[in-house]
């Protein structure tokens, strides 16, 4: 796909169809994001992906603790303590969402029902850091992972990056074998987009000129 076309197609999918993921293509995308630049060429990222009944048990086990508070590896900072700026961006996302459905309750309904079963994700690729990692280490993170995600539109496939797949991460730990000294930074969802009214939603951008400053 051109490059263009592959950034501008990536979007967030919340409701992925029961289509498998095949394990080489999973391969091949992450041999691209094994491309991203870190710091000193450190890599500090490693990659543990769920998929069939190993992933089926970690839905289960977040379905029986749904109702509980999530527990991050990273902190979550409340909403309040954000900067002005970011809140007007997360709130302009909320009221949009909200209002791409027909009414609120549905669109209450269809996003907790999302996060509550994963979003049906065939396949989570989970992303951890060591736990004596730098600050920079997360920035290296993020660049591998959004090097998959693009790698994997370019495959045609979708994905979206969730909080909520490493709200629980002892339940993560457990179920796929991760040491006690890796931090747990996020979990990609990858798979096939399903042809409903929750992935037909396109978020915003700033516009450039508000978020750049050229000085000769
Ligand atoms: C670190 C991170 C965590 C996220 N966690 C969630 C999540 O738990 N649930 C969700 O619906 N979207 C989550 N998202 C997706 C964002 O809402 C989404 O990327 C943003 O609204 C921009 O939309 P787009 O990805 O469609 O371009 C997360 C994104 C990032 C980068």
């Amino acid at each position: 796909m051109e490059f263009q076309n592959v950034v501008n197609n990536r979007h967030s999918v919340r409701d992925f169809s029961d289509q498998v993921v095949d394990h080489q293509t999973i391969k091949e995308i992450i041999a691209l994001a094994q491309k991203s630049p870190s710091w000193v060429n450190s890599q500090p990222w490693k990659v543990y992906v769920a998929t069939g009944k190993t992933l089926q048990n970690i839905k289960d086990a977040y379905v029986k603790k749904d109702a509980e508070k999530g527990y991050p590896d990273f902190p979550v900072m409340h909403r309040d303590d954000w900067s002005a700026e970011t809140q007007k961006n997360m709130q302009q996302w909320r009221h949009e969402i909200v209002h791409h459905f027909e009414n609120f309750d549905e669109a209450h309904e269809k996003m907790s029902s999302a996060s509550t079963h994963l979003y049906n994700s065939p396949a989570i690729v989970f992303v951890t850091i060591p736990k004596n990692s730098s600050l920079w280490s997360v920035f290296d993170a993020g660049a591998f992972c959004q090097t998959l995600m693009l790698a994997a539109k370019d495959k045609g496939l979708d994905s979206i990056p969730t909080y909520t797949s490493v709200r629980f991460p002892d339940v993560i730990r457990q179920n796929m074998d991760i040491p006690d000294n890796e931090t747990l930074v996020i979990g990609l969802s990858l798979g096939y987009a399903k042809d409903v009214t929750i992935n037909t939603y396109r978020s915003k951008r700033e516009d450039i000129d508000d978020i750049t400053k050229f000085k000769d």
